[in-house]
């Protein structure tokens, strides 16, 4: 399951070549303490380091020296950082991803047989437990929760009661105890009442249907954090339903978690709507690449925040496109690689207004073809979603804005 990355799309070796060969052949080698450091301290270091989720720390130049085959083949193929992402409307902030200048140097620094430069002496700064700025609100999950040992990853759900009164919620952040172990976090209201339970284990579905999505969390995507007067209102004694997805690392690690919120006493003017579609009910037949879409017209103008899709492990890539009155089409965000354990939050560059009598279309391919890792070692069979059936999703969770009089 962890094969994603043999898919190294073709087009990006291609414009290696095409980058690389406009280089000056005269120049000097890069070393890792001049050239290569400065890149990787924001763009590898802040997962690959101890306790990173990151599979090995990647720190100081003896981590990259005995990581360099492996290392060259993330790289250069841009298969590390690993989120790619790409929207008519901007950049998706994701972890920053290698700029070609950059993919350039670790290929001169390593054709040349990866030097060392002048030593110095380099310690991953401690990432801070949050990085959202002075946040009103702590909430900690159980104290002395672990993870299994080993086995394929699982999803378990906790709840944290939140109180008698409303919350008017700005931004929040999670702050797992063992980020080693913690792939991502999807975090739901739901709006009864309910007792801070044990955590019970899921198939990846909240048991509660009426919870509502309002973000999800994942090392190397961005903060959940609204725009300016905008808020998220939970109501009075809502539960905050947290469900994790873990990946065994070999031993029991604390699963824990912090919940950092930022609150204002008062609605916003503008509010946070979530909403989700979806295709319930459908089998991938055995040998088939089929796409499913859902989608929507716009009966007003709206403004489109961010976007969460819910897929598993038969699908491919996802792509969300903005059909205009005009018939003109834009395109949302397309994913390379759809790969179920970087479930993020795909803010939209800046908020995008879709007109009225627009359409939202959301497209899933999926592969259950001898291609798909899952089929490696088997005859693929018909994949079943449905009630009691979810081995694979195709769910696409919207954030809108709205005047908050207009509700
Ligand atoms: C957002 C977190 C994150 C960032 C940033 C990141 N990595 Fe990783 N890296 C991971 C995770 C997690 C894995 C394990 C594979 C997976 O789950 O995708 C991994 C795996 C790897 C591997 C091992 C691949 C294998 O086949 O075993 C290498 C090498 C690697 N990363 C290099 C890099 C380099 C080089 C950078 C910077 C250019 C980088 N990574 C940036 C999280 C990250």
């Amino acid at each position: 399951m962890q094969n994603w990355h043999k898919y190294i799309p073709l087009a990006s070796s291609i414009l290696l070549i095409l980058v690389t060969s406009q280089v000056p052949q005269e120049r000097k080698i890069p070393t890792f303490s001049q050239d290569i450091l400065p890149i990787v301290q924001t763009k590898c270091m802040p997962c690959h380091q101890s306790n990173g989720v990151g599979p090995f720390p990647l720190v100081t130049f003896a981590d990259y020296k005995k990581n360099l085959r492996l290392v060259k083949t993330m790289a250069l193929s841009r298969s590390m950082p690993p989120m790619q992402v790409h929207s008519d409307f901007g950049e998706i902030a994701t972890t920053p991803q290698l700029t070609n200048l950059e993919i350039v140097t670790f290929q001169h620094w390593i054709n040349g047989g990866a030097p060392e430069g002048d030593p110095i002496e380099i310690s991953a700064k401690p990432s801070q437990e949050f990085s959202l700025e002075s946040p009103d609100t702590i909430l900690n999950s159980h104290a002395n929760l672990k993870t299994k040992v080993e086995g394929a990853p699982y999803w378990q759900v906790t709840a944290i009661p939140l109180g008698s009164k409303p919350i008017h919620l700005t931004a929040f952040e999670v702050a797992p105890n063992s980020p080693k172990s913690l792939r991502h976090a999807m975090i739901a209201i739901a709006p009864t009442s309910q007792a801070s339970s044990v955590p019970y284990e899921t198939s990846g579905n909240f048991p509660d249907p009426s919870a509502q999505l309002i973000g999800v969390w994942s090392p190397g995507f961005p903060v959940w954090n609204l725009p300016a007067n905008t808020t998220y209102t939970i109501p009075a004694n809502s539960t905050l339903l947290v469900q994790s997805f873990f990946q065994p690392t070999g031993k029991a690690e604390d699963a824990g978690y912090k919940i950092a919120f930022k609150t204002v006493k008062q609605p916003g003017a503008k509010i946070l709507k979530s909403e989700v579609l979806a295709n319930e009910n459908f089998t991938i037949e055995a040998g088939t690449n089929p796409t499913l879409s859902v989608g929507k017209s716009l009966e007003r103008e709206t403004e489109v925040f961010a976007l969460i899709p819910e897929a598993r492990f038969y699908c491919s890539t996802v792509s969300a496109t903005l059909t205009y009155p005009g018939q003109s089409v834009k395109t949302l965000f397309q994913t390379d690689r759809w790969n179920p354990y970087w479930r993020g939050n795909y803010i939209m560059p800046g908020q995008i207004k879709a007109p009225a009598h627009s359409t939202l279309l959301f497209q899933f391919n999926y592969a259950n073809d001898e291609s798909c890792p899952m089929n490696a070692d088997k005859i693929p069979a018909d994949i079943k979603s449905g009630p009691g059936l979810d081995d694979e999703l195709c769910r696409m969770h919207i954030f809108t804005i709205e005047p908050r009089a207009s509700r």
